[in-house]
């Protein structure tokens, strides 16, 4: 194959995604040249001198979670970093084997069928099950080297209507996450002076919920394309679980250095997102980190996206501001908050500003 096959947008757009083709499908027929269109801009790609290997970001061992010390880290993490790995949080090992393996058997799948899982956009406050390819605008000239498929995690979403090979290992791993889930955000609320996280708050903090697939094919050249742009999330709080490839970068505390987050066996990364960071009023921060592609194996990894209610308001907590702090945004619908993001994909931290006083 030749990049020659894709000359159009269109030609590349339709095998890739709307024939479900996917990045893999480009892949599987033995790629020499990379198609145009998933050839990156040079700011959005990561060059080998940007990645610092001085800095890290903490693991926190959980396994005696009441402990006072334990609580601080994870709240300082948040604070410092917002972006952390837990070992030891309670979730089988086997429960992520078999989420990795349910990744690898959807994946490999013909075209046929996982282009029944198509679908052409995703709106505020739908949760279905979506197959992507290359996430982004439809009229975005470059592809993100990755298929991905979502799952909506909510009480009226019907799991039946998903493939029947992730459906058992995610409802497995999300019983598994829920709760662990709702005690880090328990305590990072506390870190806000925010004790009492009763059932009336779960719909602001933890009313939907996706867990997603994320597929990163191997890539002839990493070096001009790019598995996931840098970002920021929207959530509350994302659980990554990723396999041992490596590849996710974190911007680091020097402006344009980034700092890989290790493969550690049985670990989660856990991240803080653009709607924690406004309710803490910049207390968390959410940070930007991006995904590069290995040159030779397949890559998984699955967020389990923990946001607000479609319907909430979202601000800073009225404990952030009692002793005089000035609020540094207004409150605003997360259904708008989504929307903005996801029409625009400002990139950065821009995203904030929609939100900002
Ligand atoms: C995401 C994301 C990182 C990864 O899907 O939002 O940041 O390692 N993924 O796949
Ligand atoms: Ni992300």
């Amino acid at each position: 194959m030749t990049s020659s096959k894709f000359e159009s947008n269109d030609d590349i757009l339709d095998f890739v995604i709307k024939k479900a083709n996917g990045i893999k499908g480009l892949v599987d027929k033995s790629l020499e040249i990379i198609p145009n269109q998933c050839i990156q801009p040079k700011e959005h790609r990561l060059e080998k001198s940007q990645i610092d290997n001085q800095e890290s970001i903490p693991t926190i061992d959980l396994s005696n979670f009441d402990d006072l010390n334990v609580k601080k880290s994870i709240q300082e993490a948040a604070r410092k970093w917002g972006f952390f790995q837990i070992i030891n949080h309670g979730i089988p090992i086997k429960v992520l084997e078999d989420l990795k393996d349910a990744a690898h058997k959807f994946f490999e799948l013909p075209a046929e069928e996982k282009v029944k899982y198509y679908k052409e956009s995703y709106s505020a406050g739908e949760s279905v099950l979506m197959f992507w390819s290359a996430i982004g605008d439809k009229n975005e000239k470059f592809l993100e080297w990755r298929d991905s498929i979502k799952h909506g995690c909510n009480p009226e979403n019907d799991s039946n209507l998903w493939p029947s090979q992730t459906r058992n290992q995610v409802l497995e791993y999300q019983k598994w996450a829920t709760p662990l889930a709702k005690k880090l955000l328990e305590v990072l609320l506390k870190g806000l002076n925010v004790n009492d996280f009763d059932e009336s708050l779960e719909p602001l903090l933890m009313g939907t919920m996706a867990i997603n697939i994320n597929y990163y094919p191997p890539c002839p050249d990493p070096s001009i394309t790019i598995g996931a742009r840098r970002h920021c999330d929207v959530s509350c709080i994302t659980l990554l679980f990723q396999d041992d490839t490596g590849g996710l970068y974190v911007r680091g505390t020097k402006g344009d250095n980034w700092i890989h987050v290790k493969p550690i066996k049985g670990a989660l990364a856990v991240n803080i997102g653009d709607s924690l960071q406004i309710m803490s009023n910049d207390r968390y921060k959410s940070i930007e980190h991006c995904v590069a592609v290995d040159s030779s194996r397949a890559r998984i990894s699955v967020p389990l996206f923990v946001n607000p209610c479609f319907d909430s308001v979202i601000g800073p907590f009225s404990q952030m501001l009692k002793d005089g702090e000035k609020p540094v945004y207004k409150h605003v619908l997360f259904s708008d908050y989504w929307n903005h993001f996801f029409r625009k994909r400002p990139s950065g931290k821009a995203s904030l500003d929609f939100a900002k006083i």
